[in-house]
């Protein structure tokens, strides 16, 4: 293998040389500051129930997060200096994905973004943090949306971030009123992607990026129940997208093995942390996606609206 190049699972891909060389930096702290104090402004969260949201099977892995500090050592001795600390996702996402998602989207103090499928929002709001961007956060799991409204207070954010139910396909945003989407390990489970991808196109100005990671499937996924994702590029181009960048992001298989080998191994610890529902569901995870993952590809995305 020559030099700036790397295995992935479709062939040798050479890599940029400022993701290679972000790879090797220590953690810097983003804007979002975990303990700042903010004005105690309340945050405006669209609470009406969406007709479309599908069941909320996440309400136990968000509560579990906020009361286990194991899965938090887990995740952070697993991405040692690429864990994105004050985005503390669930997922797989590490700080050189979210720097290059931050670069790719170019935010400035006037622009609006969304994070979709945000989650517990940390991911969206370290960008906001960083570039004084404001933030849409858009969740279909309403057990998120406390943690993500304590957070934004936490970062003192909650001047410029709004938490908005609704879908990847049903935003009920405005058309072009968006700088850029963000998302991270979400989009993979729109129940249907071109509708999905002609939403972002819809809410964003031309020019505007949409950035995530998120998985190719090469064969159905029994354990998340979706249908093969083959390649997210041709959907997009139809949408109106122009794809800068599609990347299998070095090394991510391995910590992924590492991170879910970690829940097996915690088992004992995280049912008595998040309780027997949240603990389940955290080991049917670690002990099914390991079998799927040689059928299943990580992948970082940059698509330009045209
Ligand atoms: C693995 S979590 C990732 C959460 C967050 N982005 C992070 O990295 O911490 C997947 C997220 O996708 C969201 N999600 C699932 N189906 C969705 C859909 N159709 N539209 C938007 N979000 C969805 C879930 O509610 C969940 O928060």
């Amino acid at each position: 293998m020559g030099p700036g190049e790397t295995a992935t699972k479709r062939g040798r891909v050479l890599v940029r040389p400022q993701y290679r060389q972000s790879f090797g930096e220590t953690r810097q702290r983003t804007p979002c500051t975990l303990g700042t104090t903010g004005s105690p402004r309340r945050l405006t969260i669209s609470t009406l129930p969406h007709p479309d949201t599908p069941v909320d099977r996440y309400a136990a892995i968000y509560d579990g997060f906020a009361q286990s500090p194991t899965l938090r050592r887990i995740w952070v001795t697993t991405y040692r200096e690429y864990y994105p600390a004050d985005a503390e996702p669930y997922g797989f996402v590490t700080l050189t994905d979210l720097r290059r998602m931050a670069e790719a989207l170019a935010l400035g103090p006037h622009d609006t973004f969304a994070d979709a499928g945000c989650g517990r929002g940390g991911t969206g709001l370290c960008i906001a943090g960083q570039r004084g961007a404001s933030l849409i956060g858009i969740y279909t799991s309403p057990a998120a949306i406390p943690h993500a409204s304590a957070t934004a207070h936490e970062c003192g954010l909650q001047g410029r971030v709004r938490f908005h139910l609704g879908e990847f396909a049903r935003t009920r945003l405005a058309a072009g009123m968006l700088a850029g989407v963000m998302s991270t390990d979400a989009f993979l489970f729109a129940p249907d992607l071109p509708a999905a991808c002609r939403e972002m196109a819809r809410i964003i100005r031309a020019g505007g990026c949409f950035v995530f990671t998120s998985f190719e499937l090469f064969k159905a996924s029994t354990h998340f129940q979706l249908a093969p994702i083959h390649d997210y590029r041709p959907m997009l181009a139809v949408a109106g997208f122009t794809v800068e960048q599609y990347e299998e992001p070095p090394d991510w298989e391995r910590r992924m093995r590492l991170l879910l080998a970690g829940i097996v191994a915690e088992a004992a610890n995280l049912r008595r942390e998040v309780g027997d529902v949240g603990a389940a569901s955290f080991q049917q995870w670690a002990t099914e996606r390991p079998q799927e993952l040689p059928d299943a590809r990580r992948v970082l995305v940059v698509a330009r609206r045209t």
